[in-house]
């Protein structure tokens, strides 16, 4: 054998020899990124149980706090809240805000419906869903409380009212001699209001949410605690029927030149879905009540919406012709979500209208609201 050949050899070996040991760490490295890759997915399989752990710790606190949650107005009244919006969990409900009205006639009201009107402020004026988002929240009518509550909306009196002669405050008009910009007084703020209002071209107008809702919006309820809303007829249900405790109910009424009304009832509930979401509105109240017995013509009458008729006028369908959700009968004596009509609209009638006409007619009401509480819990 030459020397270059011999050579060539050994270095072919050495080359070989080279290629395996690589060959052996390559594979070892493998197996060892293998056995990396499988400890990964144990410590996936790891991270997904504490995940799925922290879910259901999350979700039991949800209930523990919802269950420690006030089921109505009533039961934080006695936990010693008092504030007007309170987040309450009806049984089998989940927690929601509410509006509680904690004063009128020894409180603890759960606010079951409320009406009234928001005054339309700068930069609002693009809406046109219902949507309780939109709301000015800061109108002086609405953070009056608890006073306004108490009186149930006396400070809704439009200022016109009051002296025919003076401008309500909406038309006060730029006054040259006091330019915008001054005095950060009450009068300057509404009169640069009046300004933005009159350059948007749409002076004098109030909000007020659309109470011609779906079936299921009925349910569910809509609108926000802080301004017109429904409650809901499944919350209705429950909290009317969670016991065999009764419920009450008080009725508040104003009209646009700032009377009053009330009516009340020793019994009221309303039943499930399946049976229509019936209302059971009895024993009115004489001694405690001025405006009449507007709930006695639909006492027992189903739910009925404009996407279902349950009502007993047959060949006619109330909750599309009036645009509301109501406990029609052939079709109603009150309506109190009936369409709202805003400030500009004062003296507007109608059937279709917010009205309980054991009291005014059809005229169309400024506010209204309906009260519920357990009635043994004072
Ligand atoms: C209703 O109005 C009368 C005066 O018309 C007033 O004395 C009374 O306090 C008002 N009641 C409520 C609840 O607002
Ligand atoms: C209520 O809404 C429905 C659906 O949008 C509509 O068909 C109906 O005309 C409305 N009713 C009134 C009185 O506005």
């Amino acid at each position: 054998m030459s020397f270059r050949l011999r050579f060539f050899m050994i270095g072919a070996m050495t080359l070989m020899s080279e290629v395996q040991g690589q060959r052996r760490r390559c594979s070892e490295e493998i197996s060892d990124i293998r056995k990396e890759i499988s400890s990964l997915g144990a410590m996936q399989d790891d991270l997904l149980h504490a995940l799925t752990d922290l879910r259901l710790g999350i979700e039991s606190a949800v209930t523990v706090a919802a269950g420690s949650l006030p089921e109505d107005c009533s039961v934080a009244k006695k936990r010693g809240a008092w504030g007007p919006f309170q987040m309450i969990a009806p049984p089998g409900i989940g927690p929601r805000m509410v509006r509680c009205d904690m004063l009128t006639d020894g409180g603890g009201w759960t606010v079951a419906l409320w009406r009234e009107p928001v005054m339309k402020t700068a930069g609002f004026g693009e809406r046109d869903g219902p949507s309780g988002d939109t709301l000015h929240r800061d109108s002086p009518r609405v953070s009056s409380y608890p006073t306004r509550s108490v009186k149930h909306d006396l400070s809704a009196r439009p200022p016109a009212e009051k002296d025919p002669q003076r401008p309500s405050r909406n038309d006060i008009l730029p006054d040259e001699r006091h330019p915008a910009g001054d005095a950060g007084d009450e009068e300057t703020w509404y009169r640069r209001r009046r300004l933005r209002r009159s350059s948007q071209g749409s002076s004098r107008e109030l909000l007020r949410e659309s109470f011609n809702r779906t079936w299921v919006e009925y349910k569910d309820g809509f609108g926000h605690h802080t301004g017109e809303y429904w409650i809901g007829n499944d919350v209705l249900h429950a909290l009317t029927s969670a016991s065999a405790e009764p419920w009450e109910a008080l009725i508040l009424l104003n009209d646009f030149r700032g009377q009053n009304a009330t009516a009340a009832y020793g019994q009221f509930r309303v039943s499930d879905e399946g049976s229509g979401y019936r209302l059971m509105a009895a024993q009115y109240d004489d001694k405690r009540s001025t405006a009449g017995d507007g709930l006695a013509f639909h006492h027992r009458r189903s739910f009925s919406t404009y996407d279902r008729d349950n009502d007993e006028y047959h060949g006619s369908h109330c909750g599309l012709d009036y645009g509301a959700g109501w406990w029609f009968h052939q079709c109603h004596v009150s309506l109190l979500t009936g369409a709202g009509t805003s400030d500009a609209q004062r003296g507007t009638e109608g059937p279709h209208t917010l009205h309980w006409r054991n009291w005014k007619g059809e005229e169309a009401l400024h506010s209204a609201a309906l009260l519920i509480r357990p009635k043994n819990q004072l």
